[in-house]
């Protein structure tokens, strides 16, 4: 079947869909995007993500306002591309329109929205195993709070875990744990979850959110608080946490293993809950 995705107000077959070369998004990534979760049809904290979005193009000073209409949009999406009986991921981008290469914000210029519905089955190996990481110095700007489509040093540093055989690449800015690529950190030390505090250096990740919302509700101690890159290797277990990744473990750091090599019992308890709430 040919993919069906949705451009400024139509649904069109993806290879038919068109914009300009003089978008800001194309020209400066000059734009937001989001990801969002179906199971089964089912949008997993949809308010949350719009929420953010709203956030996004709010920093940006984007002026978009048609957001009431996109839950519509992803249902569409999901029932054209057969997707709603599995689990599916909505991507959408909306950058800030079609201008001439200049550097400040152009007023009066309508916005480019591309979105688009694929598969996102969860990874159960990894869930169950675990995955291994690296570190590498975190080279993003200092805005990542907003999500930008400006995701060029996220590919990079991917990239390098890719080249590594691990499965995420996880951020060290002055020496102290932010971020990975495309999701959350959080650890366990002697029963209690430390996850660094929302600020303009990590995205407020929606996960991270759901899961502390489960450590409240189950007893579990939260620590946010900021904690170095020695801290890391000295956890009893790491959650890499995502849209995409769920709740996975990470049970390896460059050459330390962490939790030996198994998915940890506070880690467990989590992926339980959380598979629960979806
Ligand atoms: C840099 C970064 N951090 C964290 C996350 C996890 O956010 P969420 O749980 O909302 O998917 C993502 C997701 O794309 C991300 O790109």
């Amino acid at each position: 079947m040919r993919e069906i995705v949705y451009l400024n107000g139509e649904f069109v077959l993806q290879d038919e869909a068109k914009i300009s070369p003089r978008d800001r998004g194309f020209i400066f990534a000059d734009g937001v995007y989001e990801v969002a979760k179906y199971y089964n049809g089912k949008p997993f904290r949809y308010d949350d993500h719009l929420t953010r979005l709203k956030r996004s193009l709010a920093e940006l000073s984007i002026d978009f306002n048609e957001t009431d209409g996109l839950q519509a949009v992803f249902q569409n999406l999901l029932s054209k591309n057969n997707l709603e009986k599995t689990h599916a991921g909505v991507y959408i981008q909306i950058s800030r329109g079609e201008y001439k290469r200049i550097h400040s914000f152009p007023e009066n210029v309508k916005s480019t929205v591309y979105a688009y519905a694929f598969e996102l089955p969860s990874s159960s190996e990894d869930l169950e195993n675990g995955i291994k990481v690296i570190t590498h110095e975190d080279i993003r700007w200092q805005r990542c709070d907003i999500k930008s489509v400006s995701l060029l040093p996220n590919t990079m540093l991917f990239n390098k875990a890719v080249e590594a055989e691990a499965g995420e690449c996880v951020l060290i800015r002055n020496g102290m744990v932010t971020e990975a690529t495309h999701s959350s950190v959080l650890g366990v030390k002697n029963g209690v979850v430390i996850t660094r505090p929302l600020s303009n250096l990590i995205l407020p990740g929606i996960t991270r959110k759901v899961i502390l919302e489960i450590c409240v509700e189950n007893n579990i101690p939260i620590e946010e608080r900021l904690f170095s890159e020695k801290e890391l290797y000295e956890l009893d277990e790491i959650i890499i946490a995502g849209t995409g990744s769920e709740v996975t473990p990470a049970v390896q750091v460059n050459e330390t293993v962490i939790g030996n090599k198994k998915s940890g019992e506070i880690t467990r308890l989590i992926q339980k809950e959380f598979f629960k709430l979806v």
